[in-house]
């Protein structure tokens, strides 16, 4: 079985790059990140094989990999990555959040994609690997909010044509310093509804974060963008009917009787840490969650009359990004007003960040 728990953690083998990037060069990049543009000095690499379960765990000078042409990930897309950041606090100390939920989340989608499940314990311990080596790298937090990006993935290495679940898979970890996901910054994006394609489907892949999903939602997020939109939401693909996702980002409404309403997990919707931890910080922001199949005619008539009040999209990377205008073909609404202001984005967006940049107290014991 693919979920045998290997009896021993794996260990990892350290090989530092003898010609890493000086400090000086470091702190220029640091300045101005961006999202996903530099890399840092080292990644971890480990390889599952179904005979030997995990091991050659290294951490390892940043390279490109050898891969047979014929790897079934090229072919099949049998892959899947994890999302999450590195936070420097005041003292200098590093800190990832809730790591346990994305090793979970994780977990589920190796099983989704055939692929074997990577025990939690040593999820965690790649990320501390790399950091710990490359520590350097995570940006100062302060008022810019800047972090270094972890991107853990697994993917199909096996040089095999057949169509079945690959036999050697290889586990990485690259890491990335990262300001703001939008260049924007906080500027509210305009939003783009896909009809004509859907992200996943009943049944499909849509809960696991798999780069097929990705991939899927681009056609439509072009389709936006021609229709000067910055993003595309997606609808459930059997009635084009409710609000699904965005496809790097879930969404919230607020309204005006104090709700905050996000799409419930249907399966084809990506279960995001970001979305599940605004579900518990919105009760002290006096907000009521709630869960449920939304309408996109909802929102549509919501915006157009005032009961609608907020909408804001939600990610690893984006944080919180409040949306303002929803484009559609033949039609757009606003739910945006004279003097609006983006009130619950902006406090749910600081709560976040105040606990993972150690502001304030880590209640819920989500810091690492
Ligand atoms: C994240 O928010 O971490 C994501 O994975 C979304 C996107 C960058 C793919």
């Amino acid at each position: 079985s693919t979920d045998a728990a290997k009896a021993e953690a794996l260990t990892f083998e350290v090989t530092r790059r003898e010609d890493v990037t000086p400090s000086e060069r470091i702190a220029e990049i640091l300045v101005d990140p961006g999202f996903g543009k530099t890399f840092t000095d080292h990644m971890v690499v480990a390889t599952w094989t179904a005979d030997g379960g995990w091991g050659d765990a290294k951490v390892k000078p940043y390279g490109p990999f050898q891969l047979d042409p014929a790897a079934a990930v090229l072919h099949y897309a049998q892959e899947i990555f994890e999302g999450m950041k590195a936070y420097r606090h005041a003292d200098g100390s590093i800190w990832t959040f809730r790591p346990e939920a994305n090793a979970a989340r994780f977990a589920r989608s190796a099983r989704r994609l055939a692929l074997p499940v990577l025990p939690e314990a040593d999820f965690i311990e790649s990320l501390r690997q790399l950091v710990t080596v490359d520590q350097e790298w995570v940006p100062a937090g302060g008022a810019g909010e800047k972090s270094l990006y972890l991107r853990p993935f697994m993917f199909a290495s096996e040089a095999f044509l057949g169509v079945r679940p690959a036999q050697q898979v290889t586990y990485s970890v690259i890491a990335s310093p990262a300001g703001a996901y939008f260049s924007g910054g906080l500027k509210p994006v305009t939003l783009w509804i896909s009809t004509d394609y859907a992200r996943a489907g009943e049944g499909g892949t849509g809960a696991a974060k798999c780069g097929g999903n990705y991939a899927s939602s681009l056609a439509g997020q072009l389709e936006g963008i021609e229709h000067g939109c910055d993003q595309a939401v997606f609808l459930d693909s059997s009635t084009h009917t409710y609000i699904e996702e965005l496809g790097g980002m879930n969404l919230f409404l607020v309204t005006k009787d104090g709700r905050i309403v996000t799409p419930e997990l249907t399966g084809s919707i990506l279960e995001g840490v970001t979305r599940n931890s605004i579900l518990e910080i919105a009760k002290e922001e006096g907000l009521e969650p709630e869960e449920r199949r939304i309408p996109i005619e909802e929102w549509k008539e919501g915006a157009a009359s005032g009961e609608i009040v907020e909408v804001f999209a939600c990610g690893t990377a984006a944080v919180v990004t409040p949306v303002g205008e929803l484009r559609w073909n033949g039609g757009s609404v606003d739910h945006r007003r004279e003097g609006h202001v983006d009130r619950y984005a902006e406090a749910i967006r600081a709560k976040l960040l105040d606990i993972q940049y150690g502001r304030v107290e880590d209640s819920r014991g989500w810091l690492t």
